[in-house]
Order: C-alpha cells, then sequence, then structure tokens
C-alpha cells in the first residue's frame, strides 16, 4: 500500500529522543526550551509555548484572548473540524464563513458578511499550506476591532512576503501530528508577540500554575486564568521537535518536488483539477496534495479502484457545517465549500515519497477515472 501519510524521521531525530530517555527530565525539562526558543526563532515572533496537541492550542489561544460565552467567531466553513470545536469548547459560538474558490481560505469579503455586534475573533486557517490573505483579513480586524487566531496547522514554513505563516495573528497555532510536515507526535505549539500571553498559555497549560514567578510588574492575570488543564508537551516529543523542524528546509524543499512532480505527472487529465502549484506573494508549504474531481465523478467508486491498487486516499474536508455534530446549528448556505466538499480527493503525499510511487498513484488514477 503507497500510505496516504508517513513521517519522515532519520538517526538525528532518534538519537534526540533516546537522549532524553536517559536522563531523568522526561517533561518540562531542556528540550521543552530549546523547542520553544528554535520555534520562537524560525518565526521570528518573541514567544512560543509548545502544546499537546493544535487543538489544545486553539482553546488556549481564545482564552488568552479572553474569548467565552456570548462571543462569536467567524472559522472557515471548509477546515479541519478542530477549528469549530475548539470555538465551542471555550464557551463561544463558531460562525461559519465560505472560503475562495482558488485558495479554499476565508477571505475579507466572506468574513466581512458574517461579522456581527457579537464577533470577536477571526481563526484564520492556512488550508493545505497556502496562507490566507492575513493582510486583507488584519485590515478587516482592525476595523472592527477584532482578534487573529492564526492557524498554521497545515502551513509551517509557508511564507506571504518574506514573514513566515504564524507571524501574522495575535496568537498562531501550530500542530504536530504525524501526517503534518513535521512531527512530535502528537503536539502543537503557539505563537505569541507578548509576555503577558505567554505566560498565561504556560499557565494554562499547566493547571493553572506559573512556570517560574511573575515579575513583580506585570499586571494581574483577570479572569480564571487559575484554572488551567494538562496540555503539556514532553521533553521526548520536543526532542523530535527540536530536530525536525532543525531539517525543516529540506524537508519543505522535497515536499514541493513531490507536488511539482505531481502536477507533471497528472496536468492534462480531464476529470480532474490540480491544486496551484505557485501563487503570488506568496510561498505554499506542501502539506499534502489535495486534487478536485470534475462534476459527476463518482468519488467512492473511484477511491475503491485506487484502494484494489494499494494506493490509499482521503478526502479532505467535509464542510464543517455540514457534518453531523454542526449542521443542525448552521442555516447559512456556503457555495464554494459545498461545491468543492465533495469534489476533494487527496493523494500520497509525504516527504520520502519517490518518483516510482507518484508514477503508480498516476498509472492507478488514470485507469480509475477511465473504468468509472
Ligand atoms: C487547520 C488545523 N487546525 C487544527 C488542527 C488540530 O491539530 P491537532 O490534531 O494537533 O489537535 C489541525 C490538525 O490537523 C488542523 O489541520
Amino acid at each position: 500500500m503507497i500510505p496516504l501519510s508517513s513521517p519522515d524521521i532519520t538517526e538525528a531525530e532518534i538519537a534526540a529522543v533516546t537522549a532524553v530517555l536517559r536522563t531523568p527530565q522526561l517533561c518540562m525539562g531542556p528540550e521543552l526550551d530549546a523547542f520553544e526558543k528554535a520555534m520562537a526563532e524560525y518565526h521570528s515572533v518573541p514567544h512560543a509555548v509548545a502544546v499537546s496537541s493544535g487543538t489544545a492550542g486553539l482553546q488556549m489561544a481564545l482564552l488568552t484572548l479572553a474569548i467565552g460565552a456570548g462571543h462569536e467567531v467567524i472559522v472557515p466553513s471548509f477546515a479541519f473540524i478542530a477549528v469549530a470545536n475548539a470555538v465551542a469548547q471555550v464557551g463561544a459560538t463558531p460562525v461559519f464563513a465560505d472560503v475562495d474558490e482558488l485558495t479554499l481560505n476565508l477571505t475579507p469579503e466572506s468574513v466581512k458578511k458574517v461579522i456581527t455586534p457579537r464577533t470577536r475573533a477571526i481563526i484564520a486557517v492556512h488550508t493545505f499550506g497556502i496562507p490566507a490573505d492575513m493582510i486583507g483579513l488584519r485590515e478587516l480586524a482592525s476595523a472592527h476591532n477584532l482578534v487573529i487566531i492564526e492557524d498554521a496547522c497545515e502551513a509551517i514554513g509557508a511564507k506571504i512576503g518574506d514573514k513566515r505563516a504564524g507571524a501574522f495573528g495575535d496568537l498562531s497555532i501550530f500542530g504536530f501530528y504525524p501526517n503534518k510536515q513535521i512531527t512530535t507526535g502528537e503536539g502543537g505549539a503557539v505563537l505569541a508577540h507578548s509576555q503577558i500571553h505567554a505566560q498565561r498559555l504556560e499557565q494554562l497549560r499547566n493547571q493553572g500554575r506559573a512556570r517560574q514567578p511573575h515579575p513583580a510588574n506585570s499586571p494581574d492575570l483577570p479572569g480564571t486564568w487559575d484554572i488551567g488543564f494538562n496540555y503539556r508537551l514532553s521533553d521526548i516529543a520536543c526532542a523530535l521537535g527540536r530536530v525536525q523542524l532543525q531539517r525543516i528546509d529540506e524537508i519543505l524543499s522535497k515536499r514541493r518536488q513531490a507536488a511539482e512532480r505531481y502536477h507533471r505527472l497528472l496536468e492534462g487529465i480531464n476529470a480532474i483539477e490540480l491544486p496551484p502549484i505557485a501563487l503570488p506573494g506568496i510561498e505554499i508549504s506542501w502539506f499534502v496534495y489535495v486534487i478536485r474531481l470534475g462534476v459527476g465523478v463518482d468519488r467512492t467508486r473511484l477511491r475503491e479502484c485506487l484502494a484494489a491498487d494499494g494506493v490509499a486516499t482521503a478526502t479532505y474536508f467535509e464542510p464543517i457545517h455540514q457534518q453531523p455534530a454542526w449542521s443542525r446549528f448552521n442555516r447559512q448556505p456556503m457555495p464554494v465549500a459545498e461545491s468543492v466538499g465533495p469534489r476533494t480527493l487527496a493523494l500520497p503525499f509525504f516527504t520520502r515519497i519517490t518518483e516510482e510511487e507518484q508514477q503508480e498513484v498516476a498509472t492507478s488514477l488514470r485507469q480509475a477515472l477511465l473504468q468509472r
């Protein structure tokens, strides 16, 4: 079987993890500090707080920005379901907005349509590693006094101009599940621009306890910051993440090459649309390779044919507002999300995918499309 995704772990990662296992400190130790420092430096943002998952990061970011009951948070309808779940988990209401046909991201226009007096925040997701229009969204947010949580879980290393994704939000979230560009097994991180936000995040991560005593002149933390979670990330995971981050240029370049290869192999097939391979002013960080099927192609049947050839596929994403947990809350049509959602097909895509494997996928896809 050619898997859908697969982490790229070298002897360097194995050595770093093993080294931690030989120490007495498996959590809250030097690897946590080192990973956080490396994340902050890579993004040219002053603070990074490592957490147990991207979802935990989203929840903590919302709480840090004092978002809760009575507040609305605008999220894309076409995205991973965690963005809506996290909003509900802090007691706020997710409000869905449609996405751009090409980038599959929120746009200032789509967000503007759903702003109400209760709106407090926008969760801007860089879906599939293509950066959203953070400049336009920031202008809109400023005009309406909203904060932006930048969800860069799928886009580590992507760029808008010369700034990396994750540098634009009031707080920004990363996720390191094993299908991501870099992994910690499970894990995530939140980037923050101010020390007070970083401290709040550290407290929330660790049952409300401060990591170190607050400087005497720091303001009292408002609300219920003393009620926290256990959202810590172990030093074992951080060691893995630190070495993965050291290798990120190599990883992203191989993924770009793999995307370009798919582009060449699949170009010209009538019944499918390929993802944009390059867009002006931005650098894509290749997370997944998702094609769109032409109207009328039976996706289930196609996936069965591919699976019979040993090619794993997935369907990303069913629009959140149409999924069972959420469909009862939203009555607004989302034409782009609803049109694209049923037509997506994610092909095997990972850092070490070989040219032969990609050729096999392309051949199998061509044949499956003929058989349909
Ligand atoms: C855009 C986005 N946000 C949030 C998450 C949640 O991250 P995690 O699975 O680490 O909780 C993901 C995970 O895939 C994601 O893609």
